[in-house]
């Protein structure tokens, strides 16, 4: 069998947006309602959990009403002709329910909590997370995310994943947020670079990116059979 190119597509909330999922940053600042910062920061964490248990209770409650849209499955379609890694910021659970089977999570999983007090000590977890809620050790729980003002622990992997890329493909991300936002930079100089958009032209990541200023769902099948035709 011949050796099978290794897709890497990196992920943002865009192209969780027509699933029904809001993204960060098209909103005026506020995400669901709240200041980033009181939500997704370790900050906001100390000065209020109920807030943030409760806020991150709803995001998970939320992925039983939503479901994988034509973007999510094109990527997992890729994986019958390629080697395909997704490396996604989202927390959602889209990608694997779409069938995509190597997802990697930069920004930590919903359906994950982890201890407070010892980060190893982490737990599969589908419901509500309440203060009193605690670890096998003692501590409270706190959803498994990976707040402003945390490290990216899986950055290190992703960059190696990243330089290995025969073909790199970047989905419904400002690229604002860093490290995940330099990612980019690891690529090989002879890979191309895909960049699925609708503000594509805005977004300046790099001189060589074909950039698709469209929707993840209309966008996504297209390159996916382009890729197929062309590359498998
Ligand atoms: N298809 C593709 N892209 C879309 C769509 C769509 N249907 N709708 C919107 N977008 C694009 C927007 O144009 C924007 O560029 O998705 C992008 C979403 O950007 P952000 O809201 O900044 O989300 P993201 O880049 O994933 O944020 C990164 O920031 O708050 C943190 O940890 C959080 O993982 C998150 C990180």
């Amino acid at each position: 069998m011949h050796h099978r190119k290794k897709i890497i597509v990196l992920t943002g909330a865009g192209i969780s947006a027509e699933s029904g999922i809001n993204t960060f940053r098209d909103a005026g600042g506020l995400w669901e309602g709240h200041d980033v910062m009181e939500v997704a920061s370790i900050e906001g964490w100390h000065k209020n959990p109920e807030l943030v248990l409760d806020f991150y209770n709803q995001r998970r409650k939320q992925l039983q009403y939503v479901s994988p849209n034509p973007a999510h499955f094109a990527i997992a379609h890729l994986e019958k002709f390629f080697e395909v890694i997704v490396v996604t910021q989202n927390v959602d659970n889209l990608h694997e329910r779409a069938g995509s089977s190597n997802v990697m999570h930069l920004h930590g999983e919903l359906l994950k909590v982890r201890s407070s007090g010892n980060p190893n000590l982490i737990y599969d977890w589908d419901e509500d997370l309440c203060l009193g809620d605690f670890c096998d050790e003692g501590h409270q729980l706190r959803p498994h995310i990976v707040w402003f003002g945390e490290s990216v622990p899986m950055i290190p992997q992703a960059i190696s994943l990243v330089q290995k890329a025969d073909i790199f493909i970047i989905v419904g991300t400002s690229l604002q947020v860093y490290p995940a936002s330099g990612l980019i930079d690891y690529v090989k100089p002879d890979t191309p670079i895909y960049l699925v958009d609708p503000k594509a032209n805005e977004i300046k990541s790099h001189h060589r990116v074909h950039a698709f200023a469209e929707k993840a769902g209309i966008a996504l099948p297209e390159i996916a059979n382009q890729l197929i035709q062309n590359h498998a």
